[in-house]
């Protein structure tokens, strides 16, 4: 069954000369149970996308259904079938993790209060966070913070959960531990999760990802058919003369030839790169100081589609801030 049916979707911010098409003609299905993601650059419109399957923005034009109701005009119904968790946080830090499920369960009519306690314990748990319901946030990490978050989107047994950036500006072992929840919740509950990145590995963890780059979804497919699109090695070699040895590689074999963006050495991509490095190191006319091989990563096919990387070495500043608002405040107990 498909739980959320995008047709056509279009938002354009602002009038005349300084109108903005952040989402272009989007078209897409994600099916029941399904863990759906949106990869894309900085400013690509997820969450203005996700925004408005949330009913939190009007499209203007377009029409999409989550879990079969009007995102316009059953607004209600759709919030009802949903829970959300935002790119920017926001729980209440002077509230104990307790509290503030208790205040989300409250708004959501969640009743009788028995049956709130025991869904609140049970996310607590899912989390791992029950020991600490009795601690104000203040006290928490960035990470457990996001893990309440993850749970408070929860209580109210929503059909679809909206994830956005769910692990941005975390360290590796919280992400890793995010995902490990939220890949219970789906064989748990049954629950559909749509959810946004730009992390490439996090996105390998989606049934299906849609590529989107300004506005528009430039590729829709499993992380393994998208990746094949991409189906040769990377070769990244740096050598004694760069320069000259990116023109050999160029002329002799006809490849493109990608510099690093940092500088040093360059890339291109071939067929069997486990038989062609030997040879290639043995006839190199120039010293080579390192090379390697990897598989192509959604990195690769980002960039194969784009000609740009979906993020730049350096962080932007918005993504900076971001960070900032997950550091630990005080008093941060490691779990
Ligand atoms: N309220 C708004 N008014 C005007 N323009 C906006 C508004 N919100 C977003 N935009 C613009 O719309 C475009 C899409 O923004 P959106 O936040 O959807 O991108 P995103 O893919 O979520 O990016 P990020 O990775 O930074 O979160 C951007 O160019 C952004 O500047
Ligand atoms: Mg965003």
């Amino acid at each position: 069954m498909k739980i959320i049916e995008v047709d056509n979707l279009v938002k354009v911010y602002g009038k005349g000369k300084r109108a903005l098409k952040a989402v272009d003609g989007v078209n897409f299905s994600v099916e029941e149970g399904e863990i759906f993601g949106f990869l894309g650059p900085n400013g690509a419109g997820k969450t203005t996308t996700i925004n408005i399957l949330c009913t939190l923005l009007l499209p203007t034009s377009g029409r999409a259904l989550v879990a079969g109701h009007d995102v316009v005009r059953q607004q209600a119904a759709v919030r009802k079938s949903i829970g959300l968790v935002f790119q920017d946080p926001t729980v209440d830090e002077q509230l104990t993790a307790e509290e503030n499920l208790l205040f989300h369960a409250i708004l959501y009519n969640i009743e009788p209060a028995s049956k709130r306690r025991a869904r609140m314990e049970t996310v607590l748990k899912m989390v791992e966070l029950y020991e600490r319901r009795k601690d104000t946030l203040k006290t928490f990490s960035g990470g457990m913070k996001r893990r309440l978050e993850i749970a408070r989107g929860l209580m109210h047994y929503p059909r679809v959960l909206f994830l956005d950036e769910p692990t941005l500006g975390l360290d590796p072992q919280t992400r890793h531990h995010i995902w490990s929840y939220i890949l219970e919740l789906r064989e748990r509950e049954n629950i559909t999760i749509f959810l946004t990145t730009h992390y490439m590995d996090e996105a390998e963890f989606a049934d299906r990802i849609a590529i989107i780059d300004h506005g528009k979804i430039i590729a829709l497919d499993t992380p393994d058919a998208l990746k094949s699109m991409v189906a040769r090695d990377v070769i990244t070699v740096h050598t004694a003369d760069d320069e000259r040895m990116a023109e050999i590689v160029r002329e002799q074999f006809g490849l493109d030839v990608r510099r690093n963006p940092d500088g040093r050495g360059f890339s291109f991509k071939v067929d069997g790169g486990a038989e062609f490095i030997p040879k290639f190191v043995e006839q190199s006319p120039v010293h080579v100081l390192s090379i390697s091989l990897r598989r192509p990563t959604l990195d690769d096919v980002f960039l194969e589609l784009t000609g740009r990387q979906i993020r730049d070495e350096e962080v932007t500043d918005k993504d900076r801030m971001r960070q900032r608002a997950r550091m630990p405040v005080r008093g941060h107990i490691a779990r």
